[in-house]
């Protein structure tokens, strides 16, 4: 990305504003932040909702929005992702997330209230560290008791691993699934974290 001539100022308020920014489909690639509509930094802390746009999720992309000082993570998930999920059950602590934290509107493996679309907080439910996003199926790091790695988290930390609902495999040391925040939508495209589905 060029940084020089008379528009580099303009680029950098764009960048700034737009929702998304580069593709994080690549291993490696920095996962970029969401950063347009959040309110200040001191409402933040308060715990004021956050507004997202996420009509340029690209599938098979993640973007990090901030709320409440922690990461959430938004995924738009690709049909095979999707479709993997059922068969991943027997591989899991809690598939049907009966002990794991997330709203009552959330229901169903894919945890979910737009079913492509995965919001859950960024921190490993062991002891809080930022799983990485690894979606490339067939992983060999990632094979789960012989069965290929078909996309999701690992946390660095300890190992833990979580499939692209956010569920925690079994034999690793995280024990629930990954929080799901409370979250609604302004119309399809924004996202509101903080705000429940039914208050909106
Ligand atoms: S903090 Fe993630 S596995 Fe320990």
């Amino acid at each position: 990305m060029s940084s020089d001539g008379v528009n580099s100022g303009r680029r950098k308020f764009l960048t700034a504003a737009t929702s998304v920014v580069g593709v994080a489909g690549v291993v490696g690639v920095a996962v970029p932040f969401l950063g347009s509509w959040n309110p200040s930094a001191r409402a933040k802390a308060a715990g004021a909702p956050v507004k997202a746009d996420v009509s340029k999720l690209e599938p098979g992309q993640m973007v990090v929005v901030e709320w409440r000082g922690k990461p959430v993570y938004v995924v738009n998930r690709t049909a095979s992702q999707l479709e993997e999920l059922p068969q991943l059950n027997g591989l899991l602590k809690d598939p049907d997330s009966l002990i794991s934290q997330q709203p009552p509107y959330i229901k169903g493996i894919d945890r979910s209230l737009q079913p492509n679309l995965l919001v859950v907080v960024g921190l490993c439910t062991h002891l809080g560290c930022a799983p990485k996003y690894r979606p490339e199926v067939g992983a060999a790091d990632l094979s789960v008791a012989g069965t290929e790695w078909q996309g999701g988290f690992f946390c660095p930390c300890h190992g833990s691993k979580f499939d692209m609902s956010g569920r925690v495999y079994a034999g690793v040391p995280a024990s629930t699934n990954l929080v799901v925040p409370p979250y609604s939508f302004e119309g399809d495209d924004v996202l509101v974290i903080g705000v429940d589905a039914e208050a909106a």
